[in-house]
């Protein structure tokens, strides 16, 4: 196995999870990547390490490079233990000089490993550390993705070690992202963003305008997971600025749960009135759709229309894990309504406005409530709606194409 170097003298490290299909709750159909890098200078360097049950597939390709005991020094930018489960037994193996982290790195490493014996050494933003004829620069980035999380950049090659951001959960046999499809490509790293960072989007913001402030030269940039940027890494950065501000397109997004398929057919009738006003509409029943597939369509959507039958006097299960799953990760500017067909009480309409409000989701409706089988009345009214909710898309002037438009 040829080792992948990304630059002279630094190299791609870390494993490939093909397996994996649930990251807490995200569903991931086609596996990650725990990367790692491993810098050759005067003080050989290693940039984080991998999940638990990985640590062979590190040190095997560590050892194709340089024994793993001349490795002197190891960087963690992130205690999450995908990254850092490894750890210990990799820490056991190379025996490191140093092992640096930020402050708040340091506390939870202690409170992961209860290893206070491992030679910490913290470092804050602006802290730099000397490998030889390079210099890491270090700077914090907290909840991005956790607080403890940061970037190291190396200006000599350029190179942005960025942690989580700008990651995607994709396994490929691929390391960089000039040699994969760039609409896939850029599908994994919306989903990621989608289902990862949307709600520090205002942090996003904070530290995109902190990095132009900073004027750092970067020509590549190499996450943690999934592929390098070393093609157009301004790509990741402007989609980041567009997905962290929230900018919605001219999108809508109908959702919906159902039991005897009466709130389905309402569903399709709000559909077709969104159809009716040009709008690019993603219809998506919840017995086919992982949460995490709809909270991508919703990264760039303008409206959610939710829809439940009543069960129980409230809404259906899957509707419930949707609503809490979206409400955890903050979606903002948006507008919507909800609507369902119900036997005797009728709850659930109401009870999923309710978390729409909540949400800051602005109702345009207070709700369509249909007994039983809609008829063809019920199903003219829902398609009012729908048209309703294309005119509001359009005169928010939504003008950005939205992923999964022309799927
Ligand atoms: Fe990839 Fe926050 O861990």
């Amino acid at each position: 196995m040829k080792p992948v170097e990304v630059k002279k003298g630094v190299y791609w490290v870390g494993a490939l999870d093909w397996d994996i299909r649930d990251f807490h709750g995200y569903s991931i159909y086609k596996g990650t990547t725990y990367n790692a890098y491993l810098v050759i200078d005067d003080k050989v360097t290693l940039f984080d390490t991998v999940k638990k049950g990985f640590e062979s597939d590190l040190l095997h390709r560590i050892r194709n490079i340089i024994d793993p005991k001349r490795i002197d020094y190891l960087v963690v930018n992130h205690v999450e233990m995908d990254h850092s489960g490894g750890l210990l037994e990799v820490a056991r193996q190379i025996e490191p000089e140093k092992v640096f982290c930020s402050p708040m790195g340091h506390k939870n490493l202690l409170a992961h490993f209860h290893a206070p014996d491992l030679p910490y050494e913290v470092v804050k933003s602006g802290d730099t550390l000397k490998l030889g004829s390079r210099t890491v620069h270090f700077l914090e980035t907290r909840m991005l993705h956790w607080p403890d999380s940061m970037f190291s950049y190396i200006p000599e090659d350029k190179l942005l070690i960025s942690s989580d951001a700008f990651g995607m959960h994709w396994a490929t046999s691929e390391r960089f992202d000039d040699q994969v499809d760039q609409a896939e490509l850029m599908a994994h790293a919306a989903k990621y963003y989608a289902n990862i960072l949307l709600l520090y989007s205002p942090l996003v913001q904070k530290l995109l305008a902190q990095v132009k402030q900073m004027n750092l030269d970067i020509d590549t940039i190499a996450p943690d997971h999934g592929l390098i940027w070393r093609g157009d890494p301004m790509k990741i950065v402007g989609a980041y600025d567009r997905w962290s501000r929230q900018e919605a397109c001219a999108k809508a997004l109908v959702v919906y749960d159902t039991m005897w398929h009466s709130t389905e057919q309402m569903a399709k009738a709000i559909y077709d009135g969104i159809l009716d006003e040009g709008v690019c509409v993603q219809l998506k029943n919840l017995a086919a759709t992982h949460r995490s597939d709809i909270m991508t369509e919703l990264l760039d959507a303008k409206a959610l229309v939710l829809g439940s039958s009543t069960l129980n006097n409230n809404m259906l299960p899957r509707m419930a894990d949707l609503l809490t799953y979206i409400k955890g990760l903050k979606p903002t500017g948006k507008i919507g309504a909800a609507f369902g067909s119900y036997g005797w009480s009728g709850e659930a309409v109401k009870n999923i406005s309710d978390e729409l409000a909540a949400m800051k989701v602005e109702l345009l409706d207070p709700g369509i409530r249909h007994q039983f089988v809609p008829d063809h009345e019920a199903l003219k009214k829902c398609r009012e709606l729908g048209s309703r909710l294309g005119r509001a898309i359009n005169e928010a002037g939504c003008k950005l194409p939205g992923y999964g438009c022309s799927r």
